[in-house]
């Protein structure tokens, strides 16, 4: 049995910056600190945080007034950022910044007087922030036969923004369709696909050439998880979307089997490496690195957050 690591995977610049955050709050302000919704899409990020003194929840009524509340990298709508100045919480926004583009993007378009669709997943925390931050009809929709149906009000004025972490092929053919029934659409072609989701499906893409079976570590609601398994799906490769070394099951393999291992924008590579050394028990020889994007992206964190670290030394 043979495996390849995908290169690049797992944590991307987005999540680094939002966990720093939360690591760098704590050690500021002390224990409690408050995530409205889960920091980043990852239980044992989550886990790990919450022993450490985070309460993660999902409204901010349950915050007490003054608190230290964190906003996820997923984003918000314009109400909840409103609700948390009435009160009176101390916000530090971790929204990914390539997030910040897509509402800047949705905003722009709805100024202009254009009628917004968001392609997305509904429901998902980030296309929620995006909706609303609109102030104005939107429409969520994830696939071609949607994008067909459509019926929005005036067709010559109408503009698109799109999730980050979506399947490029997936998006192209919606936008392809959404070209094709509104011309004059407005948009940033697959521009808001982060680099990080482009990277990491590029790589399953190559990756299944020379594998036969593919194991994405990741969270059951992690988006751009979720998407490399389809990626790898799409290429004719059996996939299998794993939270860690207790969903692996070894029916899986043959001693032939040639595995390819990647990991959501959300996982932690002590995860990869305990799958990897869990396929060692199960007869792993040899585990190549695939030859892919080195990749050296970083954000700025949050002006508030460095002041305080200056004022505290
Ligand atoms: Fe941001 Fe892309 Fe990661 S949008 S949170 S860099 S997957």
């Amino acid at each position: 049995m043979k495996v390849t690591l995908a290169q690049p995977r797992g944590f991307c610049a987005g999540v680094v910056r939002a966990i720093d955050i939360v690591e760098r709050a704590l050690e500021i302000y002390g224990a409690p600190i408050y995530v409205l919704h889960e920091i980043v899409h990852n239980q044992h990020v989550v886990e790990d945080l919450q022993q450490r003194g985070v309460i993660f929840t999902e409204d901010l009524v349950s915050i007490p007034p003054g608190s230290v509340t964190i906003f996820s990298a997923h984003g918000v709508a314009t109400a909840v950022v409103e609700a948390a100045k009435e009160n009176n919480l101390q916000v530090i926004d971790a929204t990914c910044p390539l997030v910040t583009k897509v509402h800047l993007q949705a905003q722009k378009y709805h100024r202009r007087g254009d009628e917004l669709i968001i392609i997305g997943h509904s429901g998902h925390p980030e296309v929620e922030g995006t909706r609303g931050r609109v102030d104005g009809p939107v429409y969520v929709l994830d696939s071609v036969e949607e994008a067909e149906k459509l019926e929005i009000k005036d067709p010559e004025h109408v503009a698109y923004v799109t999730q980050t972490t979506l399947s490029i092929d997936d998006t192209r053919d919606v936008v392809a369709a959404l070209k094709r029934r509104f011309p004059k659409i407005h948009g940033p072609e697959l521009d808001d696909i982060c680099y990080a989701t482009q990277n990491r499906q590029n790589a399953v893409r190559e990756m299944s050439k020379e594998i036969d079976i593919l194991l994405v570590v990741g969270a059951r609601n992690s988006s751009n998880s979720n998407r490399l398994r389809e990626v790898g799906e799409q290429n004719g490769i059996i996939a299998h979307l794993i939270q860690d070394t207790k969903d692996l099951d070894s029916s899986w393999f043959t001693p032939q089997s040639r595995v390819g291992v990647t990991a959501g924008a959300s996982t932690p590579e002590v995860l990869v490496q305990g799958v990897l050394n869990k396929l060692r028990d199960y007869g792993v020889e040899e585990v190549q690195d695939l030859d892919g994007v080195k990749e050296s992206v970083s954000f700025r964190l949050p002006a508030m957050l460095l002041r305080a670290e200056l004022q505290q030394k």
